[in-house]
Parts: structure tokens; sequence; C-alpha cells
């Protein structure tokens, strides 16, 4: 049975199967092993998004699941179960491998429901406007082959009011309308400051279900321990709006072998100490290898688990099998929720520890990708308008 949402981990699709947008190739068969992998694994919520450029390669996979499911159901309701052989439909039996994991008696019997499925609209459809937004919304439902989508993003807040006015427009025109298309509205890498002007934008508005509240569901950004925007995560929450992590591993950083501590066998201790000695300096990677070292855990389950000990959603990327079990929610947390009694912990000193890394550097680096990526590929000039909020500003005390 799937856990009750929202699922504290989930799976990103940013860069699955290759780099997104072209010219770099992308691998469809990388694409759906991972989402297969993913599935069977445990993952149940996929974070997809129109500039990701693999929606129609991930709906393939999901079709297939979906596919598979069907038929297995139908055989068991007309008597024909083989029990342990599983029989695909007659599409998926030519096609699939004798070792595609949807042959596995294991593999989990998923249909649509079971998903918790997003997206996200970019800046070019947002700035364009209402009819830009719904051909975009329906182009993605029909390549993801979803039928609707659980949660709609607006993917950064482009400036001058635009992004406001997309979250109107899906709000009073799309959302409980278009066959219920859409069933939730979230943003994406808003500041304090964007929020308070949607939400005076919106100030109400009602739409044709009168539904209530307004507020977006979630805000996406980018959380880690190398950028932890403490008083923003906090005003989010305090809003009551589902806060979710992207960049964990800060672009893979955590996954490099020196951030975890290896204690899986006596003989390698010599190659530990060494890289202890080498990093003595590196507050980062020894704060990394002294957890992994205490809780014998990876230092990307240890960025994981430091979020979701927030109750912050995460959504781990790999296009890598391995990794992708590495990630997986069994491994950060007890049934995908947050409780009390989970079977492994950051201690408070830990937690502390991790709450400390952000450096300017980081900041900076973010606050640049901010200002370009919410006006990406519209013709709106990069101004250096004032976007933070002051408490956020006040507590960047950087050594
Ligand atoms: N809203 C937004 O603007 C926004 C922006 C960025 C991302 N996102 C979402 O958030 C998701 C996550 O962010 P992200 O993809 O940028 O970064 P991420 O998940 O933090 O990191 C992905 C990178 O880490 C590597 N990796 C994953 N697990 C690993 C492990 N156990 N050990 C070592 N390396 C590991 C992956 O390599 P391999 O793939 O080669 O295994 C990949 O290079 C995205 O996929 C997307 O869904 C949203």
């Amino acid at each position: 049975m799937s856990p009750s949402w929202p699922h504290l981990v989930g799976f990103g699709c940013y860069k699955l199967g290759g780099v997104a947008p072209p010219p770099e190739p992308k691998d469809p068969k990388v694409i759906e092993t991972a989402i297969l992998t993913a599935i069977h694994v445990g993952y149940r919520t996929f974070d997809n998004a129109q500039f990701y450029e693999n929606e129609k390669e991930i709906g393939d996979a999901f079709e297939k699941v979906f596919k598979r499911t069907k038929h297995i159901i139908q055989q068991c309701t007309s008597g024909t179960d083989s029990s342990t052989v599983v029989n695909l439909p007659p599409e998926l039996e030519e096609s699939e491998a004798s070792n595609s994991p949807l042959r596995d008696p294991t593999f989990p019997l998923i249909q649509r429901e079971d998903l918790f499925i997003i997206s996200k609209i970019w800046q070019q459809n947002v700035y364009e406007g209402e009819t830009a937004i719904l051909q975009q919304l329906k182009k993605t439902v029909a390549e993801l082959k979803c039928d609707y989508l659980d949660l709609y993003l607006i993917h950064w807040p482009v400036p001058e009011g635009k992004h406001a006015e997309a979250y109107k427009y899906l709000w009073t025109e799309v959302l409980d309308s278009e066959n219920g298309v859409i069933r939730r509205l979230g943003v994406s890498n808003y500041t304090v400051p964007d929020y308070l002007e949607l939400m005076k934008i919106m100030n109400g508005i009602e739409n044709s279900n009168g539904r209530k509240p307004i507020k977006p569901f979630c805000n996406q950004f980018e959380i880690s321990p190398l950028l932890y925007r403490k008083s923003t995560i906090e005003f989010f929450k305090n809003e009551g709006i589902l806060i979710q992590a992207y960049r964990s591993f800060t672009d893979g950083k955590f996954g490099k072998p020196e951030y975890t501590y290896n204690t899986s066998s006596s003989s390698v201790q010599s190659e530990e100490s060494a890289l202890d000695t080498k990093f003595a300096n590196d507050k980062e990677v020894l704060t990394f290898r002294r957890i992994t070292k205490r809780t014998g855990k990876t230092a990307c389950q240890v960025a994981l688990k430091w979020a979701v000990m927030k109750n912050i959603q995460v959504l781990p990327k790999s296009n890598t099998p391995i990794r992708i079990r590495e990630n997986k929610p069994d491994n950060i947390i007890n049934n995908n929720v947050l409780t009390d009694n989970d079977s492994w912990s950051l201690n408070e000193e830990e937690v502390c520890l991790l709450d400390s890394l952000m450096t300017k550097e980081h900041w900076d680096r973010y606050k640049n990708h901010y200002l370009q990526c919410r006006i990406r590929d519209t013709p709106l000039k990069n101004k250096e308008n004032v976007v933070f909020w002051e408490e956020e500003k006040g507590e960047m005390k950087f050594q």
C-alpha cells in the first residue's frame, strides 16, 4: 500500500536520461530504466517539468506500468492468473527484454492514482499568458500519459506581475475545470516578496468552486546544508505551505567519495585516515565524514535525512539504478512520513553542524541563478531589483 501524501522522498527528473535542453542527447532507455527502478523500489512522487524536455519518455514508462497493472488485474479477475510468472499484455510481451523489471513478480501493481505526478510551466509560457499556458499544460498531460497532474507549479516567479497573472488564470479558470486536469497549484523558486506580491493580487479572488485557500500548495526551491535559508523556510511553513527541496546534493557534490566515511571494511581504514588528514581544514567535508562515520549512512542519505527531519520534501534525481536504490524512501524515512519513531536519525549536534555550512559563495550563486532564471526565455531585461527579504538578509552572517 502507498504511504499517505506528502511522500517526503520523491523522485526528481531534471536531466533524467541526459542533459536537457538539447543539443545534448537524452537516452530514452536510461529514462525508462530509472523510472521503472524508482517505482520498483518505492518512489511514488515524480517531479517533472516542461523545461526538462523528457516528459514524453517518462510518460512512456508510466504507460507501460499502468498497462501491466491493468492486464494483471484483468487476468486475476478472469481466473487466468498464472501466479508465479508475470504475463505481460501482448504489446509489452514482444518488446520487453527478459530482464525487464516489468517481468519481475515483485514489481508492484501501480495504477495512476498510486502516483503523485508534478509538472511545471516554464517562463516563456508564463510570460506569453493564458493560451500558451493552457496549450503547454495539455501537452504535458498528454506526454506524461497521466490524465491529470496532482500538482502544477509556476516554475519561476516571472517579474512584472506575469507570475501572478499565470497563477490567477490557473486558479480561476483551470483548477476544478478543464476536466480536472490539475488537482493542486503551487509555486517554485518564490522568495517571500514574490509570494507577498502574489497574495496581494489574489486577495479576494475565488474560483468557480469557491475553493479556498488560494495559497499555493507548495513552494519548491533549492535547499541543502550549503543553502539553508532558515527564515524563508520558516516563513512558508508558517503560511501552511509545503516546502519541497531541490538540488539536495548540490549537483552531486555530496556523492563524492571523500564526503562519506567508508565504514564497510577494516582494510580501507588507512585510506579513511588519509582522507581525514587531507580534509582536516575543510569544515564541509569533515562534517559529512563525521556524521557518516557515526551513522554508517552515505553523505547523500545524510543530506536527505537532514531535510526530511525538518519536514521538507526532497526530490533526489539519479540516472543510476544503484543510486536510485541508495536514495530510496525506505532508506531515508520509515513509510515516507515524519514520525517520532524513525529507524535512524541525526542528533541535535549533527543537525546544528549541517545547519551552519552555508557560505557566501553558495548564497551569491543562488542569488545570480534566481535573477537570471526568472526572466529566462522572456523579453524581460535582467534588472538588479531588490528581491530579498530584509529578515533573510539579516541572517546571512558568513564567516
Ligand atoms: N524547481 C526548480 O527550479 C528545480 C531546479 C532544479 C531541480 N529541480 C528538481 O529537483 C530534482 C533534484 O535536483 P537536481 O537533479 O538538480 O539535483 P540532485 O538530485 O541534488 O543531484 C543530482 C546529481 O546527484 C547525483 N547523485 C544522485 N544520487 C547520488 C548518490 N547516491 N551518490 C552519488 N551521486 C548521486 C546524480 O548523478 P547520476 O544521475 O549520474 O546518478 C546527479 O548528478 C530535479 O531532478 C528536479 O526534479 C527543480
